[in-house]
């Protein structure tokens, strides 16, 4: 491999990696976005499946908002067993979602806050399983409770980059509201992340809707400027890379 060469970490989603000059720059933190319901949950998760099955690499789910269990079930609708890979110690799932009675960190409050708690127990897990590859499923809803963007974003920062220590690759989910169009408020997020991937699920007439995927930006790679339709198959997520969809 060239000194040129950005080492790639495939996603091993069919037809997304070859917009992509093949994965996601490895240690780089990425940023799915889209609307409630567009898949940016399934990817991620798809993302850590597929690491740990096909490519050796163990990964860790951080879920702040769904529950776990709903997770594994939904997953394994796709044929995605989450708990074989748990008891095979391939992945973790952290749980800090709602439904979690006690949760295992506190999340300090405006002023003060502060994520070296969240992060402490995100790098035990890491550790324990010498994880490569990081989801953080949502940071929207961290987001929404915190008043100063600055703090927010210097503290994000930090924690993405303490993440991402020692070539792991992190893969963010961030929700936009109904209402907006482009990712205006998720600014910070967007700030964090060398890469942008938007999800689409777009009413194409009075009676349907056709889902999409763009890469909008991904630093250091030459990717597809196109919007490509995405389908939820029996399977899970499929990028179709010769079909333009509509964002
Ligand atoms: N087995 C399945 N087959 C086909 N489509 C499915 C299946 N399971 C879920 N979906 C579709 O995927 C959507 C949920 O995907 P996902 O949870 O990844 O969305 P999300 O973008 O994370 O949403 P949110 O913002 O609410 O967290 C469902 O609304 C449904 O349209
Ligand atoms: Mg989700």
């Amino acid at each position: 491999m060239s000194e040129f060469t950005i080492e790639r970490v495939k996603t091993g989603i069919p037809g997304l990696d070859e917009l992509i000059e093949g994965g996601f720059p490895k240690g780089d933190t990425i940023l799915v976005a889209g609307k409630a319901g567009t898949g940016k949950s399934i990817l991620a998760t798809q993302f850590l499946y597929n690491g740990a099955v096909t490519y050796d690499e163990a990964g860790v789910l951080v879920t702040l908002e769904e529950a776990p269990k709903m997770i594994r079930r939904n997953m394994l609708r796709f044929g995605m067993d989450l708990k074989k890979l748990e008891e095979e110690g391939k992945l973790a799932v952290v749980d800090l979602s709602p439904s979690k009675e006690a949760t295992p960190v506190t999340i300090g409050e405006y002023p003060s806050f502060d994520l070296s708690g969240l992060e402490a127990i995100i790098m035990n897990h890491v550790k324990k399983l010498g994880a490569k590859r990081i989801v953080l499923d949502t940071l929207s809803i961290m987001a929404y409770k915190f008043k100063s963007r600055d703090i927010l974003r210097e503290e994000f920062f930090k924690l993405a980059a303490h993440l991402t220590d020692e070539g792991r690759t992190l893969v963010l989910t961030s929700e936009i509201p109904e209402q907006h169009d482009g990712l205006g408020v998720f600014d910070i997020e967007a700030f964090l992340a060398s890469g942008v991937i938007v999800l689409y699920n777009e009413k194409i007439s009075e009676t349907s809707r056709s889902r999409s995927i763009e890469v909008l930006k991904l630093r250091g790679s030459q990717h597809s400027s196109r919007i490509h339709s995405m389908r939820i198959t029996e399977d899970g997520i499929r990028v179709f890379p010769g079909e333009i969809g509509s964002g």
